[in-house]
């Protein structure tokens, strides 16, 4: 098969990797860690496949060196990782951890040490346990105990951390976490669960504030985003689809970059949600999408308490996750974001992009990467500013409800004995950013 010919990017474009704490640390119980949603999800029978856990995962708590080597090795410019709350806060208000953060304060030496620069997600699902049990994302004042959490991990890592991403994909913990169930904490509250979207909006404007006043660079988000396809070319298909694309794309984006909500949310947020609005709307440095594929829905058949009906995007290949792989996607989804938000857009990162294949000479992998980017490029030659680009992930790691089994890093981990390899992939992206492609 021949290689796949790549559009030449900027010299100053930033290439990266991602993961998240709750995936790959484990350690779940040391170094005085607090419980989270995730860990009692586990626990929960028949939540997650086959029973797995985030409890020793790809063990990066112990092995951050050697997985600190393999970014080295990789030559990306950008390493983004996750802070877990419980770890720093163990109650998740009040007393702090020191050891909790002194194993961020470790990591971030050694990515600096070998000229990686941290990009810190402050929160990325993991909510410390005692915080859900007071009505988590679903109470008001989860925003200000974030935002006090925000301000602790800033103060001790800001000198070296220059770039901030306060939440991780608010619309999955909305959605999926509280009103479909299937990620933690688990709740079915379907439209209910909209005041969880406003409440982390709120979070992520004070995050930024407290940020911002202990010296953090660079903020920004690392929201999930795709295009929504309606099912045919019907009026109803195609409000359908505007009712999905404003409880999806932009119940997110629009509070953050225009300080207001879709109409069609209005009715479903906490009363008073305007108030909130200003400090939700602070000016950030860059916009993070995280794109993964689109969504179809038509009409909503009758008695779904739902706006729309969810459909299937066929004639696309899969991934062995189930998800179409629809590089346009993420062309027209940028181009959307900047019709719709215009000047006051900043510049975007594709904070993750990725897919899970078997294997280790993951052909597959190389060729949706290299689709992906051949998109990216085109968005930016239609105007839309981008900086960055991070592959999601890293390493294969805990894929929340479906465990171990998708994977999605550059480098394969074999789950007995934790030992890493590098995929085809993993020597294509280094090349990549070497601009040998
Ligand atoms: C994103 C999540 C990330 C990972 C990828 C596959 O939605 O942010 O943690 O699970 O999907």
């Amino acid at each position: 098969m021949s290689e796949p010919v790549l559009p030449s990017f900027p010299e100053d474009f930033l290439w990266g990797v991602s993961t998240s704490a709750y995936q790959v640390e484990g350690a779940v119980s040391e170094g005085g860690r607090g419980r989270s949603v995730w860990d009692t999800f586990c626990e929960t029978p028949d939540r997650v496949f086959s029973g797995h856990s985030g409890k020793i995962a790809c063990d990066h708590y112990h092995r951050y060196p050697e997985d600190v080597g393999l970014l080295r090795d990789l030559g990306v410019g950008a390493y983004r990782f996750s802070i877990a709350w419980p770890r720093v806060q163990p109650e998740g208000t009040g007393a702090v951890n020191p050891e909790g953060l002194d194993f961020y304060d470790r990591l971030v030496d050694a990515l600096c040490e070998a000229g990686i620069t941290p990009v810190a997600t402050v929160y990325h699902w993991d909510t410390p346990q005692a915080v859900e049990d007071a009505g988590g994302w679903l109470n008001r004042d989860t925003a200000k105990h974030f935002a006090e959490y925000a301000a602790i991990v800033g103060a001790k890592l800001a000198d070296r951390v220059p770039t901030w991403i306060p939440i991780n994909e608010p619309m999955v913990t909305t959605v999926y976490g509280y009103g479909i169930g299937e990620y933690a904490p688990g709740q079915f509250l379907l439209m209910d669960a909209i005041p969880t979207a406003h409440h982390q909006n709120l979070a992520h404007g004070l995050a930024v504030q407290a940020l911002r006043a202990v010296g953090a660079k660079q903020i920004g988000t690392a929201n999930n985003h795709g295009p929504i396809w309606p099912a045919t070319d019907k009026l109803a298909d195609r409000q359908a689809a505007d009712r999905a694309s404003d409880l999806l794309n932009w119940l997110y984006a629009d509070p953050v970059l225009a300080g207001a909500y879709p109409e069609s949310m209005h009715r479903y947020l906490p009363a008073g949600f305007a108030d909130d609005l200003p400090a939700i709307n602070a000016p950030l440095d860059f916009y993070g999408v995280n794109y993964y594929e689109p969504t179809q829905v038509s009409a909503p058949s009758e008695g779904n308490p739902l706006p729309f009906d969810l459909g299937q995007v066929e004639g696309y290949p899969m991934t062995t996750n189930g998800s179409p792989v629809v590089p346009d996607g993420l062309r027209q989804f940028l181009l959307q974001l900047r019709d719709r938000h215009g000047d006051r857009l900043p510049p975007v990162q594709i904070t993750e992009n990725g897919c899970s294949f078997d294997g280790i000479e993951d052909r597959a992998r190389i060729e949706f990467i290299a689709e992906h980017l051949r998109a990216l490029r085109l968005a930016m030659h239609e105007g839309v500013d981008v900086r960055g680009y991070f592959v999601w992930s890293l390493l294969d790691n805990f894929e929340w409800s479906k465990g171990y089994q998708p994977r999605f890093g550059l480098v394969h981990v074999d789950y007995e004995t934790l030992r890493r390899t590098p995929k085809a992939s993993f020597t294509w992206f280094r090349e990549l950013i070497r601009g040998e492609h």
